[in-house]
């Protein structure tokens, strides 16, 4: 069957396909390039430790380690390591930078440079294995660049990096080689011919496992040696000298483009079919489901309205028995009752200003993101940006909060103005910090050091608090949201509703739709978080995010139509749970990931699991409700305002 496409869904597809050139065009911001003359020193840095799949690509591990951490012994410079200055969103998001003993010099080969020589005791020898059954990898920075190993994918048979490199292997016999040796290949570029403009443009690491006997020198310096065992029965301890070796190879690359071999998309062809595939489904049923609630509502609202003119009517004699049967039923019946303030109003509230909040924040960042802002020359720019606008946007926390406070006609306003900030950012900073302590007993790199996190509540509570209370302050004094239809004294009696509008039910029914729309991108996400992947499809993303919204806010107003059919007018609760229950699915799918993909070995690698996985669908709860909360206010207003109400 041949498929035509019509013009303006080719413009749109071309668009698509534009936007990751689009972010190449933009490419990293802020960071310039650094141009060495030969011999001159090339900084080597060293981050945290952290376990990777493998080859068999099961996680056993989330713990990272510092590259230093006393039971790994590896090398340290001659007058001791020094932290390299990070920025806040590379602290938060795992790095920890340290100097090196390692000597590259721009453009000079080197073999066999000796690094230092240690001897493993039985305790370091027992740790140091067990990291490499979990296949943990050492991760370098070289002029900024991470040094990757390079590997074949195979789908499409192109070459990519992946960042970082083995501790050790694990042989099919069981018996656990350590890496002593490290090969580093270093692309360099000459600018414009000048040889003494030479950029870095690429590194690579291949380790090796060398027992060395006698000293190190040319004749010594092969590939061929027995491998290095740490032997964890032996009194004396394992001697191990550490060596390196660097080269140096012209290249074509130019720095600009240094970093699209560690972008490598895997296989984009399947992402964008089953994204293009997804927004087709998702904007067929919402076009479907707005149509047919769209004619219903004419035809409901007209209905409505002659009913009106005919009651008039019947004041002056004549009857008609028909209209009295249907004014018996219809989401106009509950006009006296749809804005009756709902229960818990204050929480309501509060959680809805932080849904404004996060709703702002998450498509900030995107749009960041796609504009090629946030690319990861720029190390932990993601991480820092997050925090910097959730910060700034606690005013529109604050004014939204306040401003449904008012409009639920709430009473304990200096409460709200409270809790809006202090709530939520306060359960996610308290379960943060208790993962936080877990890493801290495992020794891990992880663990956030004690002056970043007072950094953060510092920021929390000397910006964002007073930005939020400013906000509050804008929206009680702003005017009143006054509701279209005036509320009875009484409240209705609500009828028993069908199964499916019971609250379970429709929760889980409304929240299935949104998740099907960012399910394919939330698999990469999850594989970049949890495997140490750089995560670079920020179009898919921006897209997914889009149709996550529009799905969110189209079947949450489905269901409070219903439930106003229904006669049943407690929406507001109903559409932020429903909405909301998204998040419920974004839980199960990443115990799912945790048995399909994970095998973590040890409780504090689970607790952390579960732990972040909750964090993460907490905040989707607030954000998704939210979404679903304002799009059937806005439903609501809409509907009641066009009908006349005696
Ligand atoms: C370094 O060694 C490699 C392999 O022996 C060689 O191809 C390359 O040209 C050398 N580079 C320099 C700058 O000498």
């Amino acid at each position: 069957m041949q498929v035509r496409k019509s013009a303006p869904a080719r413009a749109l597809l071309a668009a698509l396909l534009a936007v990751p050139q689009l972010a190449n065009a933009f490419y990293l911001p802020g960071v310039a390039p650094t141009s060495y003359k030969p011999g001159e020193i090339v900084p080597l840095y060293v981050n945290a430790i952290r376990p990777t799949g493998g080859t068999e690509s099961m996680l056993s591990s989330v713990i990272s380690y510092d590259y230093y951490h006393k039971l790994l012994q590896l090398c340290q410079p001659p007058s001791g390591a020094k932290p390299v200055g990070e920025s806040l969103g590379s602290i938060l998001f795992g790095d920890r930078i340290m100097t090196s003993p390692f000597e590259l010099h721009m453009k000079q080969n080197e073999t066999c440079k000796t690094l230092c020589q240690t001897r493993y005791m039985s305790g370091a020898t027992f740790f140091t294995n067990q990291r490499i059954k979990e296949a943990v990898s050492l991760n370098w920075l070289i002029d900024g660049l991470p040094a990757g190993q390079r590997l074949i994918d195979e789908m499409t048979d192109t070459e990519y990096y992946q960042p970082g490199f083995l501790l050790g292997q694990e042989l099919a016999d069981g018996t656990l080689i350590f890496n002593n040796h490290y090969d580093i290949i270093i692309d360099y570029h000459e600018v414009g011919g000048d040889p003494d403009e030479l950029r870095v443009v690429g590194v690579r690491v291949q380790p090796e496992s060398r027992k060395y006997t006698g000293p190190i020198g040319q004749d010594t310096c092969r590939n061929d040696l027995d491998p290095v065992i740490l032997d964890e029965e032996t009194k004396e301890g394992t001697e191990v000298t550490f060596t390196y070796s660097v080269y140096w190879y012209e290249s074509p690359t130019v720095w600009a483009t240094r970093w699209d071999k560690y972008l490598h998309v895997f296989d984009p062809k399947i992402h964008w079919f089953s994204l293009i595939n997804s927004s087709f489904i998702v904007v067929f049923l919402v076009l479907t489901v707005m149509s047919i609630l769209v004619r219903a509502l004419k035809k409901d609202i007209a209905r409505y309205n002659r009913l009106d003119q005919i009651n008039l009517d019947d004041l002056s004699g004549t009857s008609v028995v028909e209209d009295g049967i249907q004014e018996d039923s219809g989401w106009k019946l509950v006009h006296g009752d749809v804005f009756r303030t709902p229960s818990h109003p204050l929480l309501l509230s509060v959680f809805l200003g932080n849904g404004a909040q996060l709703f702002v924040m998450t498509g900030c960042t995107i749009v960041f993101a796609l504009l090629g802002f946030l690319s990861p020359s720029n190390r932990g720019s993601l991480g820092t940006i997050m925090v910097f606008l959730y910060t700034i946007l606690g005013f529109v926390g604050g004014y939204t909060s306040s401003r449904v406070y008012k409009a639920f006609q709430g009473e304990q306003w200096k409460l709200n103005i409270i809790l809006t900030p202090l709530l939520v950012p306060g359960i996610v900073f308290g379960v943060f910090f208790l993962l936080d302590l877990f890493l801290w007993a495992k020794e891990s790199s992880g663990a956030v050091p004690f002056t970043t996190m007072l950094v953060i509540v510092l920021i929390w509570f000397i910006i964002s608090v007073p930005l939020s209370f400013a906000g509050s302050w804008v929206g009680f004094r702003a005017p009143i949201i006054e509701s279209p239809v005036r509320t009875n004294q009484i409240p209705r009696q609500i009828p028993p509703t069908t199964t499916y509008l019971r609250p379970i039910p429709s929760m889980l029914l409304v929240g299935l739709l949104p998740f099907g729309a960012i399910f394919v991108e939330l698999f990469f996400i999850m594989s970049s978080i949890w495997f140490n992947k750089i995560y670079y499809m920020f179009g898919f993303l921006f897209l997914c995010y889009g149709l996550m919204i529009i799905t969110c806010a189209a079947v949450t107003v489905l269901m409070v139509y219903f439930l106003l059919c229904a006669e049943n007018y407690n929406w507001q609760w109903r559409a932020f749970l429903a909405a909301g229950t998204s998040a419920v699915y974004i839980f199960l799918n990443a115990l799912i990931y945790w048995i399909t993909k994970l095998s973590l070995s040890g409780f504090a690698g689970s607790v952390l699991y579960i732990g972040y996985s909750l964090l993460i669908s907490f905040l989707f709860f607030i954000l998704t409700g939210s979404i679903g909360f304002f799009s059937s206010w806005w439903f609501v207003r809409k509907i009641y305002a066009s009908i006349k109400i005696d």
